[in-house]
């Protein structure tokens, strides 16, 4: 099986790559070679630039897939197609559970509607980065028909996630003692870890499965996350509920209450499909040992330990 990868060496991409290698695939990776992990030995390293439209290093080659986790606007995704034609087998367009309209019940599938497309925008936003997803998934359908192949997950985490937002509140339950918690503790969260996504989608091109697949993971909340990496730790917290205008618009993890039902999503179709799934506390102790590896970078929101100490003096 020849795998062609838009963005192998990204967070989600080394997933895909690793998984697709252990399948004893031939993998290509194409990118800018700017970002992410260095490629593993025996994986073939193109360089273009989406940006500028160099495809000019997929000019020539033949795979049974391509794995898109690179285009987020329509001009990308069409410019690849073009690009690859009828040199690709399948298209697998990496989207998001950002596609999905906001506001709806917990329990929905792949049939759920969908936000309205948009076919380009200035920036990816909140607002923009879902709909440009939703078009990017219509033109790939169109193109590709039955060979196209839609994968929209959930947060992705895993040893390799660069974000910030997972981490604040790993780190803050190994800390252990009083936590500022600016939500409720039952606030709903359903991490994917980035493992699954790669057995997924490996395992959906082995299979020429089409359409659409939520790649989301186990159902967990916001306490249990806190708990969990406590005790992994050794230490104990206790979870102090704070007003939540007590803490900045953007604070990791944080949504609002009538978006809880998007982080319970029915992961049934994936999973008969052959997605993984690895337990939550598995994920969440190989964070722990992954954000020690890299040295525990600093991390760019979230609390400081003093704003978070002067908030607890005043409950
Ligand atoms: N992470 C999540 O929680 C999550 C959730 C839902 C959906 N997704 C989707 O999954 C996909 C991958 O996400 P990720 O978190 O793994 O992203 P990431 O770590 O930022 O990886 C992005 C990849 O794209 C490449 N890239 C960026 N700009 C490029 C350009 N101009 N030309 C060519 N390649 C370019 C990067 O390599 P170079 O810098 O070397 O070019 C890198 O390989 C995305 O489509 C995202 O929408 C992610």
């Amino acid at each position: 099986m020849r795998i062609l990868i838009l963005g192998g060496n990204g967070f989600v991409g080394r997933a895909v790559v690793d998984d697709a290698l252990e399948q004893g695939a031939q993998v290509a990776s194409f990118s800018r070679g700017v970002s992410g992990t260095p490629l593993p030995p025996g994986v073939v390293q193109l360089l273009g630039d989406r940006a500028s439209g160099d495809y000019s290093a997929l000019k020539t080659g033949e795979w049974d897939a391509v794995v898109d986790l690179s285009g987020y606007q329509t001009n990308e995704v069409d410019a690849a197609m073009d690009v690859l034609g009828d040199r690709v087998g399948r298209y697998v367009f990496v989207s998001s559970h950002a596609a999905y309209a906001r506001g709806l019940p917990p329990g929905t599938d792949e049939t759920a509607p969908r936000r309205e497309p948009l076919r380009a925008a200035d920036e990816l936003t909140n607002e923009t980065y879902g709909p440009c997803k939703v078009a990017c998934e219509d033109d790939v359908l169109e193109r590709y028909g039955d060979r196209a192949t839609i994968v929209r997950p959930g947060r992705v985490t895993g040893p390799g996630d660069t974000a910030s937002t997972v981490f604040y509140w790993v780190r803050r339950g190994a800390a252990g003692g009083r936590v500022a918690l600016p939500t409720k503790p039952e606030q709903p969260l359903q991490f994917v870890d980035s493992r699954d996504v790669g057995r997924l989608v490996v395992q959906l091109i082995t299979d020429a499965r089409s359409g659409g697949y939520n790649a989301v993971g186990p159902f967990s909340t916001i306490a249990e996350l806190i708990e969990t990496s406590a005790e992994l730790s050794g230490t104990t917290v206790d979870l102090v509920q704070v007003p939540r205008d007590a803490a900045p618009a953007r604070f990791p993890l944080l949504e609002p209450e009538a978006e809880w039902g998007g982080r319970r999503r029915d992961p049934a179709k994936a999973r008969a499909a052959g997605m993984s799934v690895t337990p939550f506390r598995q994920t969440v102790a190989d964070l722990l040992l992954w954000d020690q590896d890299r040295g525990t970078p600093e991390l760019d929101y979230g609390f400081t330990p003093e704003q978070e100490q002067q908030l607890l003096a005043a409950q």
